[in-house]
């Protein structure tokens, strides 16, 4: 733990008094999937999960146990069964009279659309799957892929689980060094990418940071023998003859029917590399029949589907986990028709979004805290251009929702009825954990609420014992549950101390939260080193290690400060060296070189971590132990009046820095 616990979030705690609440609409209540009567069945959650695993997925050898804790804190689920992820999303809905249902509805920011039923879908992937093993992909051997959001990236992933290879997702906004980084991590030896995808109008590019990784992997891998690249933008991009080849290519030459490979229920499906509190990201690993049970489980109940008349959509991108969990395999195991975008929400205009509900008649949204208060800033009148009267559902991820944005949501998108659900998880966790259920729950703004069933979670003091309703502490989860990482890539080590050593044998998620009078959970935010932006996890001790090495810094320290759009933004504070100290007493010069460190860091992690401010101070806050106090550097970047700061080394330092503001 850092000095950090005063869990306070993004500056919107102005939930204090927030007492409204409102009932499932009667009509949703009785046609809902879920009735209350699911809270008792979780009670018993391992049977209540072992239920869920027989009606929710098709198994090839049925499994016998449920839960094998012995391991511990590394669980086994449904152990002795076998299945495989792909024929779970496709194969089966084909196979029982479902072919002709549409699986994607691609939306292109251009324009250009597309739409794949299952049967085109399992084709297509069956494809991809013979074409990847002619490459010399085999069961277990990992494939990073590196693309916007299209067609072919859920084909690339489904094909992956076909054959067992575990995908790592990097998000397409990472930045090379990133990219480098997760491929030597997963040892990968093959990437698929696209030249590039469509953003705001223009090609923005992917195929270049592929070379550029690859060209700078440690000598110690193996090397990547092949990069497959699907044509999106046409733009002109560097080829390696022999290593590179086209996607149309490969997959024309492959055959159309894929023999699934059946796998264990604990055979790794995919890593998914997170910041944490470390510079080193981490890559959360999942397996297969727990995590598809508890994604396909959620989807279902948490949004209400009902498969044969729902359009659902949710705007995540496949690089963050709510891409895995709810584009691509929660919905596609559970049959649903989807829209995926490839753009951003204001492309060509501010209303493309509802012009997309409008247009495919969506019936379940599913998006971030941060896009609703963007949409809110540009105004009610832009979706109000749209008929949005098809959705029934809203749901809510990433961060906490202020009520503001949660009662502007309800009302200018949902036609104040639609419910909402709020819902709590994690890349860790792998699915949807805190959550009212839509037909069940009356719904509280800006709270997460009740653990679904067969879930424990609750909220303790700092000696693990559960706090009263009404208090504060922190998040844990108290039983092992079916979609729980089962690791960090390559390092066991580190998965116990990260989740399991604050409070030994119970889950620690990272988050601060309250009970409230009912016992409702309400989130409060990250108590440790993890900023979120705009629903983007980012670690300040990342963001620190990349300033510090450029060449003119000497030391630093990252916060995360309140902001009304994006929840946090990434504040930095740094000291130069003695020999840049001149030069930034010129204005021009310090604007100049703080211009310089925000682009060191975009080239090094990502265009999402770049600080929105960085100041040039002349000391940073630390304790007698060298710790840096970053609360009180918070309540500077905060405009706040600093805490505190007695148990300083050296008290007047902030007096120095307060003088930057
Ligand atoms: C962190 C996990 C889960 C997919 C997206 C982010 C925060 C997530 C909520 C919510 C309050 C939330 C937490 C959590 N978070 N959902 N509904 N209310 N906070 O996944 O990148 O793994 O980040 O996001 O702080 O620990 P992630």
């Amino acid at each position: 733990m850092t000095d950090r616990t005063d869990a306070s979030t993004s500056g919107m705690d102005n939930h204090a008094n927030e007492a409204r609440s409102f009932a499932p609409p009667a009509p949703f209540a009785a046609q809902a999937n879920v009735d209350a009567d699911a809270y008792g069945l979780g009670a018993d959650s391992e049977r209540f999960w072992a239920d869920q695993a027989r009606a929710m997925l098709t198994w090839k050898t049925p499994f016998t146990q449920t839960l094998d804790w012995s391991q511990a804190p590394v669980a086994r689920w449904f152990a002795d069964g076998t299945l495989n992820a792909a024929h779970n999303a496709l194969d089966r809905h084909v196979q029982a009279g479902n072919g002709d249902r549409v699986a994607l509805y691609f939306e292109g920011e251009p324009g250009d659309t597309r739409q794949v039923t299952y049967a085109e879908l399992l084709t297509e992937v069956s494809r991809a799957a013979n074409a990847l093993q002619s490459l010399g992909v085999k069961t277990g051997d990992r494939v990073v892929i590196y693309m916007p959001m299209l067609v072919e990236s859920v084909v690339t992933m489904l094909a992956c689980a076909r054959i067992g290879a575990p995908h790592s997702v990097v998000f397409g906004g990472f930045s090379a060094d990133a990219l480098r980084s997760r491929i030597e991590d997963a040892g990968a030896r093959i990437v698929v990418t696209a030249d590039g995808g469509w953003r705001r109008g223009a090609p923005a590019a992917l195929k270049p940071a592929v070379d550029e990784a690859i060209a700078g992997l440690d000598p110690s891998h193996p090397g990547v023998d092949h990069v497959v690249v699907v044509r999106r933008t046409g733009q002109e991009i560097g080829w390696t003859q022999g290593r590179d080849l086209w996607w149309s290519e490969a997959l024309e030459a492959a055959d159309t029917r894929h023999d699934p490979v059946f796998v264990e229920a604990e055979h790794p499906l995919f890593i998914l590399y997170t910041s944490g509190t470390t510079g080193k990201p981490k890559g959360i690993l999942h397996t297969t029949g727990g995590y598809l049970t508890q994604a396909a489980w959620t989807h279902w109940a948490v949004f209400d589907l009902k498969a044969d008349s729902d359009v659902y959509w949710c705007t995540a991108d496949i690089g963050w986990i709510t891409g895995h969990s709810y584009v691509v395999y929660g919905p596609l195991v559970n049959g649903a028709s989807q829209v995926i975008y490839e753009g951003t929400p204001d492309a060509p205009h501010r209303g493309r979004w509802w012009e997309i509900v409008q247009k495919y008649k969506v019936s379940i949204l599913y998006t971030a805290p941060t896009a609703i208060r963007t949409c809110m800033k540009w105004g009610e009148q832009i979706p109000a251009q749209f008929d949005l009267g098809s959705l029934r559902v809203l749901g809510s991820v990433g961060e906490p929702i202020n009520p503001e944005a949660w009662m502007w949501y309800r009302r200018v998108i949902g036609g104040g009825s639609t419910p909402i659900v709020d819902t709590w998880w994690q890349t860790e966790t792998g699915a949807i954990m805190i959550s009212p259920l839509p037909g069940v729950t009356a719904t509280k703004p800006g709270s997460a609420q009740v653990p679904l069933p067969g879930i424990g979670a609750t909220v303790v003091d700092d000696d693990a014992a559960p706090v009263p309703n009404g208090a504060g502490g922190y998040l844990v989860i108290t039983k092992p549950w079916p979609s729980m990482l089962r690791g960090i890539w390559g390092d066991l080590q580190r998965f116990k101390d990260t989740y399991w050593s604050r409070f030994p044998g119970i889950y620690f998620a990272g988050d601060g939260a309250k009970k409230d009078q009912d016992g409702d959970i309400w989130l409060l935010g990250r108590v440790d080193d993890v900023m979120n932006v705009s629903g983007h996890r980012l670690s300040t001790t990342e963001i620190e290690s990349s300033l510090v090495a450029h060449e003119s810094v000497a030391e630093a320290a990252v916060v995360g400060a309140a902001d009304e759009t994006t929840g946090q933004a990434v504040v930095a504070f740094v000291i130069v060296r003695a020999q840049f100290a001149e030069l930034v007493t010129d204005p021009a010069q310090a604007a100049a070189l703080q211009e310089q460190l925000r682009n060191h860091v975009g080239k090094q992690i990502g265009p999402i971590a770049k600080p929105r401010r960085i100041l040039i101070v002349p000391e940073l806050p630390k304790t007698r132990s060298g710790k840096i106090m970053r609360r009180l550097l918070r309540d500077v970047a905060e405009n706040r009046t600093v805490g505190d700061a007695t148990t300083l080394a050296d008290s007047s330092v902030m007096n120095l820095i307060a003088r930057k503001m």
